[in-house]
């Protein structure tokens, strides 16, 4: 069977571990790279010598002929390279935040459409053995109804990324599109029994009184019907990387946890403990999880859905909810009232 190509636009910290799963993923061949300094490009040679390397992405969309193009960009670039990919008829595997604005998100999820492309959007913790396994056992029953979710993530501050993007707000948007974003789609994901929220409020503060619009402690409580709600908390003044997802439910709890130095280690430390009754049992794990695990089971989901139309663990439509989700929270923090969908 033929192999997907797939073209890489992005070579930046994350850029290189997906180049890494392109290349561990049976069925994908990794044709083609685009970055844009000489020393990311030159990176990009050494690593993948088997992979033509451009220094503009629309030369490389002209001279190659690519299955799936995989855009790895800063934030702020995501909405116009996509519209580029798309009208050049190629399948999308795009990064999150799909793009910064909902009219933004709304275009390419039309564009897609009106080009008959597949556009997947890189919220990979769907695809986790651990985040996974907890969807798992919600929708199985194992706590009952969830009631109540508080997803938190206790990390080191965020990288500055290539030319200082992520803490410039015209490039990264908000902080809230960065990684809380994740967190929103998790909660949605577990709650998806219960109906879609209906309200947010959020606060946030940060130790940047330059930059107020930056927040390293950022909190929301997420309403959904029936009462339900889910509480989103992640500071970026902690160390290390350490995320816990807690769920109490009609007739049980859980607790997911995983820590690791950095968010893209390979060894990772992970545990599930699930509570009935009055014990609590460890519940094994078929993989080992962490981002880096993932984004190889995120670029297999893609080489299926172009092989066979298998679904998506991600569309745009799942990703334009995430960032209309962080949007509303940002204007919760912002007027200090509850936002109401
Ligand atoms: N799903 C997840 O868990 C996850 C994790 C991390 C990041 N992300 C997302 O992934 C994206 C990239 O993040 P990152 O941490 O990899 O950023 P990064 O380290 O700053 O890398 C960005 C890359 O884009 C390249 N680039 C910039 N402008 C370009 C252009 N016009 N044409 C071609 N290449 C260009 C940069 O090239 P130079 O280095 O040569 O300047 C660099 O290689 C962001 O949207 C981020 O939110 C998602």
């Amino acid at each position: 069977m033929a192999e997907i190509r797939f073209g890489l636009i992005g070579y930046g910290a994350w850029g290189g571990h997906h180049a890494r799963a392109i290349t561990s993923v049976e069925g994908a061949e990794l044709a083609a790279i685009c970055s844009r300094s000489d020393e990311s490009r030159a990176q990009a040679t050494a690593d993948h010598p088997g992979a033509r390397v451009y220094a503009d992405y629309r030369e490389m969309l002209d001279a190659e002929s690519l299955d799936v193009v995989d855009i790895v960009l800063p934030s702020d670039l995501h909405y116009v390279v996509a519209c580029d990919v798309l009208a050049a008829g190629k399948h999308l595997l795009l990064e999150k935040p799909m793009a910064l604005g909902i009219q933004e998100c709304n275009e390419l999820v039309e564009r897609a459409r009106h080009h008959g492309c597949l556009l997947a959007v890189g919220h990979e913790l769907r695809l986790s053995s651990l985040w996974g396994k907890v969807k798992q056992l919600v929708d199985e029953g194992a706590i009952g109804e969830p009631l109540y979710a508080l997803i938190e993530l206790w990390r080191n501050p965020y990288r500055q990324g290539s030319g200082g993007w992520r803490y410039d707000l015209k490039r990264v948007g908000n902080w809230v599109l960065e990684e809380p974003i994740h967190f929103f789609d998790l909660a949605r994901w577990y709650f998806a029994r219960a109906g879609e929220p209906v309200s947010v409020y959020a606060q946030a503060n940060g130790k940047r009184p330059d930059r107020p619009h930056l927040h390293d402690n950022f909190s929301a409580i997420v309403n959904f019907p029936e009462g339900r709600y889910a509480v989103i908390s992640q500071s970026l003044l902690g160390w290390e990387h350490h995320q816990v997802a807690k769920l109490t439910g009609t007739s049980g709890s859980l607790i997911a946890r995983w820590g690791g130095a950095m968010d893209r280690t390979f060894e990772p430390i992970h545990s599930l403990e699930l509570h009935e009754g009055d014990k609590a049992v460890e519940v094994p794990l078929e993989k080992k999880s962490g981002e880096v695990y993932e984004l190889v089971e995120e670029i297999e989901s893609m080489v299926r859905a172009v092989r066979d139309g298998s679904p998506l663990a991600c569309t745009g439509e799942d990703g334009r909810w995430s960032v209309a989700m962080c949007l509303r929270a940002c204007e919760s923090i912002e007027h200090g009232r509850v936002v109401n969908f």
